[in-house]
């Protein structure tokens, strides 16, 4: 194919062309977002760090619930700030906890509305950490057991998919057993696969107060230089029972996506971090880009390099371009 023959400007005419040989397309149904749900009453405040995302108190969750499924959005991910931490994390796997209490008020007012739990311990431990803490590493083994005891709380509080985020080792298979025991065969797995040790989560830890106290989590997240070492997660989480793999953040590892899209036949959902979130957020409040439209190319990206399902803060803006 070549000039003058072949114009590759000839379908680039009109919208109506342009759209008619558009390869990828965005849609609000593959779309996840994360929701902060904090004790009290009447709480409806915005993150600083992340305009237009607020942390919610369980009472303003059906409000939320119905705007989301208004706009064509059916998927949300659930993240506690709970009343008081320990070195246990004893409050992720309480039965009147944050995310259950949360988890029963959104599926009694709003049953179509998906909801997704991270299981983790550190938004829910003193010290921060993702695990338990022994002499300042945190011991894998020990950690697996309320990791399991977490997600079967949020099974049984009614969750539809559980989101471990934690990556210790071997959690999918222990997270898979204890579900299968207890009759949650049914409930998916959405696995934090591949998620780095990454500077781009800054604002989430201040929305969901779990910046670690002391030291950082490079003893269990990754390091950002690695690729092969993705696929050899990747591979550890399919053969473990996952369902869904994520990778995480989204925009700097576009690369990690296209990869374990090319590997793996398993549904792959890219989480577009805080981070990346609020720097699209504080250059367009800056008149220094155009927020809306970067937003749309950046969902775009994440979907052209292989991801099914976006979680992303932006949820709700892009539902509206699409709708409008
Ligand atoms: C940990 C968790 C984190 C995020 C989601 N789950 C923070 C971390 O690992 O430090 C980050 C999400 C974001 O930045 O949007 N449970």
């Amino acid at each position: 194919m070549v000039f003058p023959e072949y114009r590759p400007r000839r379908l680039r005419r009109n919208p109506q062309l342009r759209s008619l040989v558009r390869e990828t397309r965005l849609s609000p149904e593959q779309l996840i977002y994360p929701l902060f749900v904090v004790p009290g009453k009447g709480r409806r405040e915005e993150i600083s760090s992340m305009p237009g995302v607020f942390r919610l108190s369980v009472d303003q969750l059906a409000a939320e619930a119905k705007e989301l499924l208004g706009l064509g959005i059916q998927h949300v991910l659930l993240f506690g700030v709970p009343e008081k931490k320990d070195a246990a994390a004893s409050g992720a796997y309480a039965k009147a906890g944050i995310i259950q209490t949360a988890t029963k008020e959104l599926k009694n007012k709003a049953p179509q509305l998906m909801v997704t739990t991270d299981v983790c311990m550190c938004e829910y431990t003193d010290h921060g950490h993702c695990g338990v803490l022994e002499r300042g590493q945190v011991n894998n083994d020990a950690t697996l057991e309320i990791l399991a005891k977490i997600a079967l709380s949020h099974a049984q509080a009614g969750a539809d998919i559980v989101a471990p985020s934690d990556m210790m080792d071997g959690r999918v298979a222990e997270i898979r057993g204890v579900l299968d025991e207890n009759n949650f065969e049914m409930v998916p797995i959405m696995s934090y696969a591949v998620k780095y040790a990454s500077a781009f989560y800054g604002p989430f830890r201040d929305a969901a107060e779990c910046a670690p106290q002391e030291g950082d989590r490079k003893g269990y997240q990754m390091d950002p230089a690695n690729s092969r070492e993705a696929l050899r997660e990747a591979t550890m989480d399919v053969d473990e029972g996952a369902d869904i793999l994520i990778v995480k953040p989204a925009v700097a590892y576009l690369d990690i996506i296209r990869s374990l899209r090319d590997e793996f036949d398993l549904p792959i959902a890219a989480y577009h971090v805080s981070g990346e979130y609020a720097m699209i957020k504080a250059a367009a409040a800056n008149g220094w880009i155009d927020g809306e439209q970067v937003m749309q190319e950046t969902l775009l990206s994440i979907t052209r390099a292989g991801a099914d399902i976006i979680i992303t803060y932006g949820a709700k803006e892009m539902a509206r371009m699409l709708n409008s």
